[in-house]
């Protein structure tokens, strides 16, 4: 028997590459950018199917491209705001994410970047890497703490739930905005965004990118937040609106964000975000530990072949398809 066609768009770690090798007839895009939209429209053409990362946009379009024969779409990623789900079960394609293994490594993460946007980490080391460091000062650099404040998580989710749990060691009081979930660890619920914004000292940022997610955090949102106050997003960078928070920063009306996504990717260099100080900002690292890049790329993979072997999907985003 010929083994199914499938498209991957990026070279995925071995844990994950291997698998989708044996079982599969794999062409894998080996360029260190994604592929371009005409290729990646030309790529798919005929396949099975396709593994994504987030950096691909999937629609009807790539969709038909594929054609008839298309069993599965499985992202490389927990998120999934680059596939239009909707045209994917339009057309019976079950969507594939990878939940779970990237929990830990995101919070983790997330806790690194509160830490560092409290403390002025990266701004420190600026300032010692410019020579600027010449006596131990008892005004240099403070920061903010955490023991005692109160963290809120908008959006209590599994990642969101485990910054809780880290929270705990550090004497946070958390605090949560998620209509649809249940209190876990320490956290308490509260009714509104705003009561959120108005008592956290530390507002960390867990929802996925939807319609109503994008540009939540405007310039409404940083005005009710205290003025030393720290935003985190660990999310998608569409939930954010930049220059609102380029104002906020600039004008000191908030204490410090720490950035781990941002809209676009990469972000220009001509950024004004990029000229702040108490602006933190990384490379949409935050699940880019090697137990996590290798289990996404498995369960990408373990995905991908479950949807080609007509079997449900491991983690299926769209389980509605199987309702027909
Ligand atoms: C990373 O951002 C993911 O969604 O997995």
């Amino acid at each position: 028997m010929p083994k199914p066609k499938v498209f991957v768009t990026r070279v995925i770690r071995d844990k994950g590459l291997d698998l989708v090798k044996e079982f599969c007839e794999a062409e894998i895009w080996p360029g260190e950018l994604p592929p371009s939209r005409e290729v990646l429209l030309e790529k798919a053409r005929g396949v099975a199917g396709i593994l994504c990362l987030l950096t691909d946009r999937i629609d009807g379009e790539v969709l038909d491209a594929a054609g008839p024969g298309l069993k599965v779409v499985s992202n490389h990623a927990v998120g999934f705001d680059n596939i239009v789900v909707p045209d994917a079960t339009a057309r019976g394609i079950p969507v594939g994410n990878t939940p779970g293994i990237l929990t830990d490594a995101t919070a983790d993460f997330a806790f690194a970047l509160m830490l560092a946007a409290a403390r002025r980490v990266s701004e420190a080391e600026r300032y010692l890497r410019a020579g600027k460091w010449v006596t131990w000062g008892p005004s240099t650099l403070l920061g903010v703490d955490l023991a005692g404040k109160t963290l809120g998580l908008v959006g209590f989710g599994r990642i969101g739930q485990a910054v809780a749990k880290r929270a705990v060691g550090f004497d946070l009081r958390v605090i949560y905005y998620d209509p649809s979930a249940a209190p876990a660890w320490n956290a308490s619920p509260v009714g509104t965004l705003d009561e959120l914004l108005r008592v956290s000292d530390f507002v960390s940022i867990h929802t996925p990118l939807t319609a109503e997610t994008r540009r939540m955090v405007n310039a409404d949102f940083l005005s009710k937040m205290k003025p030393t106050a720290v935003l985190v997003n660990t999310a998608r960078g569409g939930v954010l609106d930049q220059a609102a928070l380029y104002d906020a920063l600039k004008d000191k009306r908030i204490f410090a964000a720490a950035l781990d996504v941002t809209d676009p990717e990469p972000l220009p260099l001509d950024c004004p975000l990029l000229r702040l100080e108490n602006c933190l900002i990384t490379p949409h690292i935050a699940s880019a530990s090697t137990y996590s890049r290798d289990m996404m790329a498995y369960l990408a993979a373990q995905n991908l072949i479950a949807g080609l072997k007509g079997e449900r999907l491991p983690h299926c985003v769209n389980p509605e398809v199987y309702e027909r």
